[in-house]
């Protein structure tokens, strides 16, 4: 049986600018993701909006997607078992003040907004993000 899941990973644009990129995907594989997918973009205000529509309503819902759009991303399908939980648990909470040690958040993130990565928050939506950014 193949029990191995499958998430969707971005290096944030603070963390490509500051060509991060090789080494937090050393961090994937050394916790037992494969990186399944990969490629560096540079998406529109709009595609970003699309993006984050479940953040519409949020206050920083127009900072979030004009950041996420201001420059080049590099977009990962990952997978291991339990891809989704082990991913966030490697991320980190969203600011990287209250991350713990060793996470990728409090290593290489800079403030809230610029956080270093995302990653789907659940199986549903890893689906939905995963299609989103691969759908060839
Ligand atoms: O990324 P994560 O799932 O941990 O957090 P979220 O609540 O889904 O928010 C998405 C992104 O919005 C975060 O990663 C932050 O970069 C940003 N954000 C922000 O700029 N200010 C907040 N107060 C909350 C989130
Ligand atoms: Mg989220």
């Amino acid at each position: 049986m193949n029990d191995k899941e499958q998430t969707l990973s971005i290096i944030k644009p603070d963390a490509v600018e500051r060509n991060l990129q090789d080494e937090i995907k050393q961090e994937f594989i050394g916790k037992g993701f494969e990186i399944i997918k990969e490629k560096k973009i540079h998406i529109s205000k709009e595609e970003a909006e699309k993006f984050y529509k479940v953040h519409e309503s949020k206050p920083f819902y127009n900072d979030l997607c004009a950041y996420l759009s201001s420059g080049p991303i590099v977009v990962m399908n990952l997978q291991r078992k339990n891809a989704v939980i082990e991913n966030r648990k490697l991320m980190g909470a969203t600011n990287p003040k209250d991350a713990e040690d060793g996470t990728l958040r409090k290593k290489y993130g800079i403030s809230i907004d610029k956080n270093s990565v995302h990653g789907s928050d659940s199986v549903e939506n890893a689906k939905i993000e995963l299609d989103f950014f691969f759908n060839d």
